[in-house]
């Protein structure tokens, strides 16, 4: 399976332990953790530990987005089956330095795992949520071609925030 995609800007590509320091820039930053389930990582040996763990993980789909004018990684995300959903129905999410929001690069990233899961895995229905107050992530969800869908509940992997999400679902949409 090639997990390695190219778009106009970014190459996606499957996660390494060696992306350590440069996901470390981000996940353990709280203006990028604030809405993610996970709290902002304080020692990189958490994130060794978990990309330790992400490239050996066959069930998800993750991906590192490296922008090809620097070589740089500068977010990650991934897709796939979501828990509770229909089989056929895949989610993704996404996270970015924060020096680099507002670029399109998250709507780029997106729309191109979800042209992935389509060829690779015939995947035509998407879901994704985000808590509520993170606006800019539902702007990247309508901007890949999803519609509101109703409420959920964000909580964080640590049970320190609870709130009210906003879903997202729709149809993989073939224009660009
Ligand atoms: C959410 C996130 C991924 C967006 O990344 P990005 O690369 O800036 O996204 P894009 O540039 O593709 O699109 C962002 C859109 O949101 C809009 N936007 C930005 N801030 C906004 C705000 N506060 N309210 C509403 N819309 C906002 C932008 O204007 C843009 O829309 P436009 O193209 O119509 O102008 C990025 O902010 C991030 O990494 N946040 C932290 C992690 C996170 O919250 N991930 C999502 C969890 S659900």
């Amino acid at each position: 399976m090639n997990r390695i995609i190219e778009t106009q800007r970014l190459i996606l590509r499957p996660l390494k332990v060696s992306d350590a320091e440069q996901v470390f820039e981000w996940v353990s930053d709280e203006r990028v953790s604030k809405y993610m389930v996970y709290t902002a990582y304080t020692d990189i040996e958490q994130v060794r530990k978990w990309l330790e763990f992400a490239e050996n993980d066959k069930s998800t789909n993750s991906f590192g987005f490296v922008r090809k004018s620097d070589g740089k990684l500068i977010g990650s995300g991934d897709i796939g089956r979501q828990s509770g959903k229909a089989e056929n129905v895949w989610g993704f999410g996404y996270n970015f330095r924060y020096d680099c929001w507002g670029n399109g690069y998250a709507t780029e990233a997106a729309k191109a795992m979800m042209k992935w899961a389509y060829e690779n895995f015939g995947v035509v229905k998407f879901f994704s949520s985000h808590a509520e107050p993170n606006t800019a992530s539902g702007r990247v969800m309508q901007k890949c071609g999803l519609h509101f869908a109703g409420y959920g509940e964000f909580e964080k992997l640590d049970g320190s925030i609870k709130m009210r999400s906003v879903e997202y679902e729709g149809l993989y949409c073939l224009e660009d």
